[in-house]
């Protein structure tokens, strides 16, 4: 049926080919955003005197980052290793009191705030005593190392009303925030499914790193090192890659699962846990006494839509959300962000009507055009494309996430990765982890705060 020199079909036809064409997409090199709340210049009485409980390499990265944050400064350190109190003073080009005992830190009144990257089978136990200290806390991730760490942490912190950050800095990213804007303006429709990933291929994403030639039980304070896992003789592998073993740090769940459940949860708005995960996995390749997989993938539950998340160290596959909705799709692929449209406009059913006789097959054809109106070339979004989104060159969100943190030491006002949202994302580690060694299904239940099968 034709109303006019051009079908329906001829627009159609058109528009997809432009929506095809545009996918290299449009794109918005997105900008900074000032680092502290007030434009005035920071005072003195506004600065926040803090210290890091931990200087590896970790403490040393939040270190650096705090240089380029106004109103932050550092005015002590505490490391278990002794050469980590020389990098953290070299860090900050500062000979700041560096101590093994971080209490020596805690009890100091001009001190407002602490770091605390230290390893994490230690982080409750630091941090429920920076709490009854009254200090406020940027704790790394994952907030947690047991289900049972976090519900004490929270209530720790919501005692003593604390300001409480955890360390998955996504959350404060510009990158992040264009998503969660894209998502909040329903561009993307009905999401139902988001597929995560990071993938690393070699020693260091494997967490093998080097021994320093000066470790040992004289510069190594091994027996606090212990303190909450089980007594075992001077182990220098297990002090420097302990990410592989259970007994002081999550696995791949822990590590870089909880970056992508924490960006998950912001973006989406969500404030619970999943309700169900179901792991696989194994140790494939890095068989050098871990009791970790170096591969795991957790499907989860959420009420409004599923998730898929992995992990690989066998691949370099980088870092990966996807959401898929009903109306586009969002992708976060390492430091770029691209949303591309689906063309949901009505078009006749070209597919099944194959099997039709030509004279049925005409009929519907004509039906469908006279209940359909043409839409108005002038409305139609013939250039319709991909939308990408960059960061600017050396950009570095960790600065953006202590600059919430230290706002919020000022401000008094909680963060997003406050305590429960950090207690969340950690359980969702938990759950994995669960659901891969016991090999079977993982259930939340909200009620009693545990984990069942
Ligand atoms: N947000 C991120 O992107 C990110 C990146 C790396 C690490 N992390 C997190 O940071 C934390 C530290 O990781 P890392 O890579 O720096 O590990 P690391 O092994 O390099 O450093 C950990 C340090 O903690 C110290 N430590 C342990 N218990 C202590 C105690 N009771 N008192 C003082 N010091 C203590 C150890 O001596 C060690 O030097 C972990 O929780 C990790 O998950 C976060």
């Amino acid at each position: 049926m034709k109303n006019s020199s051009w079908t329906r079909r001829d627009f159609i036809r058109l528009s997809s080919g432009a929506v095809a064409a545009g996918t290299s997409g449009k794109f918005t090199l997105l900008e900074r955003k000032p680092l502290w709340a007030s434009p005035r210049p920071v005072a003195a009485s506004d600065r926040v005197r803090f210290a890091s409980i931990g200087t590896g390499v970790r403490g040393c990265e939040l270190l650096e980052a705090s240089l380029r944050v106004p109103g932050a400064e550092c005015v002590a350190v505490a490391d278990l290793y002794d050469s980590r109190h020389a990098a953290a003073q070299e860090t900050i080009k500062k000979n700041v009191p560096a101590t093994r005992n971080y209490k020596e830190i805690l009890d100091r009144k001009d001190v407002d705030a602490v770091f605390i990257a230290v390893t994490d089978h230690q982080h409750r136990k630091v941090f429920e005593d920076a709490c009854a200290a009254g200090k406020d806390i940027y704790c790394e991730k994952p907030m947690s190392h047991t289900l049972e760490d976090g519900f004490r942490m929270q209530s720790a912190a919501e005692r003593a009303n604390r300001i409480v950050q955890v360390g998955s800095q996504r959350v404060s990213s510009i990158l992040y925030a264009k998503a969660k804007e894209i998502y909040d303006s329903g561009r993307l429709g009905q999401v139902c499914s988001i597929e995560a990933y990071w993938d690393r291929n070699g020693e260091s994403g494997a967490w093998v790193y080097p021994i320093p030639p000066d470790a040992s039980e004289q510069t190594i304070d091994w027996k606090a090192f212990l303190d909450g896992a089980p007594p075992r003789p001077f182990d220098p592998v297990r002090f420097f890659r302990w990410r592989c073993f259970q007994d002081y740090g999550e696995g791949l769940a822990g590590d870089l699962f909880v970056h992508l459940i924490s960006g998950i949860h912001f973006i989406t708005g969500t404030d619970t846990v999943a309700q169900r995960a179901q792991s696989s996995g194994g140790l494939f390749r890095w068989k050098d006494g871990r009791d970790f997989p170096d591969l795991i993938q957790t499907f989860y539950d959420y009420p409004n839509f599923r998730v898929y998340v992995r992990c690989n160290l066998n691949n370099e596959g980088g870092e990966f959300i996807g959401f898929y909705g009903t109306k586009g799709t969002l992708v976060i692929r390492n430091t770029t962000l691209t949303y591309t449209p689906q063309d949901t406009r009505p078009q006749p059913e070209a597919y099944s009507i194959y099997g039709w006789p030509e004279q049925l097959r005409n009929e519907y054809l004509a039906k469908w055009h006279s209940d359909h109106s043409l839409p108005d070339p002038l409305e139609f979004k013939v250039d319709e494309g991909s939308e990408v989104f960059g960061v600017p060159k050396g950009y570095n969100d960790v600065s953006d996430h202590e600059a919430n943190f230290f706002n919020a030491v000022r401000t008094r006002k909680k963060v997003v990765e406050n305590e429960q949202f950090g207690n969340n994302a950690a359980i969702g580690c938990h759950l994995a982890n669960y659901s891969y060694f016991k090999q079977t299904t993982a259930v939340w239940d909200a009620a009693t705060k545990k984990i069942k099968s």
